[in-house]
């Protein structure tokens, strides 16, 4: 071979590729941007019948698994996990946006889901949104509020969390407008909703198929799980931790999600009895006996409303976390300083 044969990959260089891509981006985001295109499928013909044990699972799943009432009232961030305070439940949450690891400038208020915000919507629409992500008016959801997480609950748990929401008490806090700043931001956000794909059935409780759930559901994997640039959760390292949040005021600095998987680096070490003990003991009470100093560590996982959680369940989630494949990863739990973001609601 001599010197001036051709080097196909060095004579074509970076730019054609980079022209590409670019068109390809240009082309797909216009695509996006002329049909306008909020995805469209019907609410479910439902009529949630409201038992008493539907009322009970609901509150429990709401309150204590799928944390809908963490997002969806006002957080008292002066103890530790920032439990909800008493009385706003379901009456709206102006969390701070880095809850949902967007930017700082992005406005996005948890709403009223109490009859006073959504007493008109049926509750077919009310659950095509939770796990569909679009409003009664059929526009789109920003998938902070977890309906990818929640698409594929079955239909039995999603009309349990219905007939919860009819009973709360209506009421009002102040929430700020929601702003997202961007119009491509609104633009991909209007993309994103898919049909739900619910399970047959809830899974059998105690099986590992339940811990499966309950930590998907529960929010455990999406905290748990480290994001690209882009906010995506990154295939391929679930529930390996690393995940930073910046702590609200009083607190300060930033916190990191632990490492789930069974390496000594995560729960390797953690037995299923001292798993459970770590959630049982962080009662709301015990939260609220001491409080969180100024610029000290807190953390966005509201313990004391999964405390509630039941130890069956738990267990299988440990059961489930345990089958993982371990991952090497040392996470630093918190580096003080900037951060203590204050809330909006400040
Ligand atoms: C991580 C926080 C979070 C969790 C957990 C969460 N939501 Fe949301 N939810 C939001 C946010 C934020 C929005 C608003 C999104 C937007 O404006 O695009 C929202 C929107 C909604 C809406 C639409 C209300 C409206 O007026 O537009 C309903 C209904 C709702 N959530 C119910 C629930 C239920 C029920 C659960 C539990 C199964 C739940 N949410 C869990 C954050 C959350
Ligand atoms: C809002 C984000 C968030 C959610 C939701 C969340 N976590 Fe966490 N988790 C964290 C962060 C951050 C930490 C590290 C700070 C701390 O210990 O609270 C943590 C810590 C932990 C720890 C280690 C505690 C210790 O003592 O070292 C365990 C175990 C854990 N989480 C399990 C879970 C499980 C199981 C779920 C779901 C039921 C869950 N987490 C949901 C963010 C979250």
């Amino acid at each position: 071979m001599t010197s001036t044969s051709p080097r196909p990959l060095q004579v074509l260089g970076w730019r054609p590729w980079l022209a590409t891509t670019v068109t390809t981006l240009v082309l797909t985001a216009t695509t996006i941007l002329a049909v306008g295109c909020v995805p469209r499928f019907p609410a479910p013909r439902v009529e949630v019948a409201g038992t008493d044990e539907q009322v009970a699972r609901g509150q429990y799943l709401a309150t204590h698994v799928t944390i809908c009432i963490t997002c969806h009232s006002v957080r008292d961030w002066s103890f530790y996990g920032g439990p909800t305070t008493p009385g706003t439940e379901g009456l709206g949450g102006p969390t701070h946006p880095d809850f949902f690891r967007l930017p700082a400038d992005v406005v996005l208020p948890s709403p009223n889901i109490t009859q006073e915000g959504v007493g008109s919507w049926t509750d077919g629409e009310l659950i095509r949104a939770i796990s569909g992500g679009l409003r009664a008016d059929g526009a789109a959801l920003f998938p902070a509020h977890p309906y990818f997480q929640l698409r594929r609950m079955p239909r039995e748990d999603l009309e349990a969390i219905v007939a919860y929401l009819r009973t709360l008490e209506p009421g009002s806090v102040a929430l700020p407008t929601r702003d997202l700043v961007y119009a491509l931001a609104r633009d991909i956000g209007n993309t994103l909703p898919l049909p739900p794909q619910p399970k047959k059935a809830v899974p059998k409780p105690g099986s590992v198929e339940s811990g499966a759930y309950l930590a998907e559901v529960g929010n455990c994997k999406w905290c748990h799980t480290p994001t690209d640039t882009m906010g995506w959760p990154i295939l391929g390292q679930e529930f390996q931790g690393g995940a930073g949040f910046l702590v609200p005021a009083p607190g300060g600095g930033r916190v990191f999600s632990s490492n789930l998987t069974p390496h000594p680096t995560g729960l390797g070490s953690w037995t299923r009895e001292v798993f459970i003990a770590r959630f049982k003991n962080a009662t709301p009470e015990a939260i609220r006996s001491s409080t969180v100093q100024e610029g000290a560590f807190n953390s966005p996982m509201n313990w004391a409303a999964y405390s509630g959680m039941t130890e069956q369940d738990l267990g299988a989630i440990y059961d489930y976390l345990s089958t993982l494949r371990p991952r090497n990863n040392p996470v630093t739990p918190w580096v003080p300083g900037e951060g203590g973001s204050a809330l909006l609601s400040d």
